[in-house]
């Protein structure tokens, strides 16, 4: 046991010792390395060291595609030719799933000295941010919203009412901007817990659970309000209209009988009956305000991939 132990600490020693060797024996060679989150790909770099009159970089990379397919053949990074900064934004360059070496040339008077990024790169370690969820209560209706977003995220929403967790229902949300209704009860607490999943690289991201009540009653008396104040508006605009058809009822039967002659027995049914019909339309104009709106599950067929 003594004796493992013993082992395992030279062991550890050497590796030490190799790593350090290792680390510090490229004197004039760059550091660079890939940071990646959300899928923007930025690789960055150290200055470079030796003294020289001008200085550039040149980023390449090779996938799998170059390195089975094309001979190991190298691709110019599309904005990184011969660029004075520190670094390059690789994230339109690396579009595939697949590892990539990357390399930088660095462009020193007469001199190119390339330097690889140590280990290879896959966007598939991207970091994942989680979006943030947004919950707003309009009326009956909570409206969840995710944001920011990428490209090519689907969002799995489960929602249910506190204390019934297992009878969650799942959402699916595909497209901007990503927003989500749901009808709620007055007075119940709704919970909300979402998964974010990236599916070129099959990647997701957890959004914790948040619950919010929907007030009991203040809202509630308002609309009730705004609903009165329209119906007594549409009565009185149904009387005004009904004594107006009695008074200028001879010239309107004029007009009318001017542009579509009919028989005087209809028209005088359409008379009587033009003010029902008003209030009928003002009623249903104002009944979205009491409708329940069936919580949709917005879907689109457009599948990105790649
Ligand atoms: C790869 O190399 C072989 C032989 O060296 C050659 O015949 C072929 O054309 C090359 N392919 C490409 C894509 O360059
Ligand atoms: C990059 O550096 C090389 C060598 O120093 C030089 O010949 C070339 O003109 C430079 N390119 C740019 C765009 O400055
Ligand atoms: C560049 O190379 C040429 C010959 O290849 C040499 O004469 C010149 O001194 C070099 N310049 C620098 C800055 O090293
Ligand atoms: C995506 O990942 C999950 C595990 O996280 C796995 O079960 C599933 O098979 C993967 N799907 C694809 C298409 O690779």
């Amino acid at each position: 046991m003594l004796q493992l132990t013993h082992l395992i600490k030279s062991l550890y020693l050497l590796f030490l010792h190799f790593n350090i060797n290792y680390s510090s024996s490229p004197p004039a060679h760059l550091k660079i390395s890939i940071k990646s989150v959300n899928m923007k790909h930025h690789l960055i770099w150290s200055p470079w060291q030796v003294s020289c009159s001008t200085v550039n970089y040149t980023v390449q990379f090779q996938g799998e595609y170059e390195l089975h397919k094309l001979n190991g053949s190298w691709v110019d990074a599309h904005d990184c030719q011969e660029i004075s900064e520190n670094q390059c934004d690789l994230t339109s360059d690396l579009a595939s799933n697949s590892d990539y070496y990357i390399r930088v040339m660095t462009k020193c008077d007469n001199k190119t000295i390339w330097t690889r990024l140590p280990l290879t790169f896959n966007r598939r370690n991207t970091v994942l941010l989680a979006p943030a969820m947004t919950t707003v209560i309009e009326g009956d209706l909570v409206q969840v919203g995710f944001s920011p977003i990428l490209p090519d995220m689907t969002v799995y929403m489960e929602s249910w009412s506190e204390g019934d967790e297992q009878n969650a229902l799942i959402h699916v949300i595909r497209n901007y901007p990503y927003h989500f209704s749901i009808a709620t009860h007055r007075g119940e607490k709704m919970c909300f817990r979402a998964e974010a999943l990236v599916e070129a690289i099959n990647k997701s991201c957890s959004i914790h659970t948040r619950c919010i009540s929907t007030p009991e009653t203040a809202e509630n008396s308002a609309i009730l309000v705004a609903v009165s104040i329209a119906v007594v508006v549409v009565v009185a605009l149904a009387i005004f209209l009904g004594c107006s058809t009695t008074r200028f009822g001879p010239y309107i039967k004029q007009t009318i009988r001017h542009r579509e002659p009919l028989p005087n027995v209809l028209l005088d049914d359409r008379l009587i009956s033009t003010p029902i019909l008003f209030i009928d339309v003002s009623m249903e104009h104002t009944d979205p305000l009491l409708l329940f709106c069936p919580a949709e599950i917005q879907y689109t067929g457009v599948e990105e991939t790649g």
